[in-house]
């Protein structure tokens, strides 16, 4: 069932973008159709763009989103399109909109960009498209934006949608866009190994995108809470006893416990590597 709504979905947007003017370009994955302008600023408000941040826009068209990101929130940018004419065309608007010095677009397939840089990933492609992202997205660096025009990411639901009314990519046509936005989350999965005052304390978390569920024992016992995760922060919803803790580099610190939990405050967690802690 599920699968017959996806292609049902995929073959709908195959649909709109057949319906849309005579595309100037052969393309590779999606073809050209530009975000209208103020849905752009839209997407960037979405994100809360400002100017410490770097937008990629994967599959960049004539540069608008990434140009708007730069003249308008201060940002730096990149843009990475497949089309030779478009990445020209991106190249000359920038410098019109005196830009250039903030923002580079580079011709190159949008599945071999490198993305370790960016704060903020702005895409405007097709469900199928950003099904296949999906994984890359989600190794981003955790607190990382990520914006979609129109189309979701199936099973990892959006932190936040909303919808916008623009100008469509027909003339004089109004249409209200769908803009979803995802705040990529810490990789809290697996076993955790207490270190310190937590020595002896195994935290089991298992992470579902943004929400995870987590079993804490030690000799004063076992306690189960459900969490939220919103960026590199894990927060406690339910269950047995309160927690947040924060991911780094392999490390979970605890900063709040409560409850049953409470001993834990202040402490220090690494995520083993092989299915085991060593007492
Ligand atoms: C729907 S348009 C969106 C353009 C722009 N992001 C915007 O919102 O105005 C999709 C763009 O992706 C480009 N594209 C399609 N497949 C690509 C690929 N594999 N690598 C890079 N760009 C690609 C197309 O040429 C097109 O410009």
């Amino acid at each position: 069932m599920k699968s017959r709504l996806r292609s049902i979905r995929i073959a709908s947007a195959a649909l709109l973008f057949a319906f849309l003017p005579p595309l100037a370009h052969a393309t590779k994955d999606v073809p050209f159709v530009p975000t209208s302008d103020e849905v752009a600023v839209a997407m960037l408000k979405l994100a809360g763009v400002g100017p410490a941040d770097h937008v990629i826009d994967l599959g960049s068209g004539d540069g608008r989103i990434v140009i708007a990101a730069a003249k308008q929130f201060g940002a730096s940018g990149l843009g990475v399109e497949v089309v030779p004419d478009l990445v020209a065309k991106s190249i000359a608007n920038a410098k019109r909109a005196g830009v250039e010095a903030k923002v580079k677009f580079v011709e190159q397939d949008l599945f071999q960009a490198s993305l370790a840089a960016a704060t903020v990933v702005t895409l405007y492609l097709m469900p199928d498209v950003n099904l296949k992202l999906r994984p890359s997205l989600l190794e981003l660096k955790a607190g990382t934006r990520i914006v979609s025009h129109d189309w979701d990411m199936g099973d990892w639901k959006p932190d936040r949608t909303v919808s916008v009314e623009g100008w469509g990519a027909k003339r004089g046509v109004r249409r209200t866009s769908n803009l979803h936005l995802w705040v990529v989350p810490g990789d809290f999965d697996g076993l955790w190994c207490g270190e310190g005052n937590a020595t002896g304390t195994r935290i089991v978390l298992n992470q579902e995108y943004q929400r995870a569920t987590a079993t804490v024992s030690n000799v004063r016992g076992v306690h189960f809470i459900e969490a939220k995760i919103d960026a590199a922060r894990l927060s406690s919803t339910g269950g047995e006893g309160q927690l947040t803790a924060e991911e780094k580099d392999g490390q979970m610190h605890v900063r709040t416990a409560g409850g049953p939990l409470a001993h834990l405050a202040g402490t220090s967690f690494t995520k083993s590597c092989c299915g085991s802690c060593a007492y």
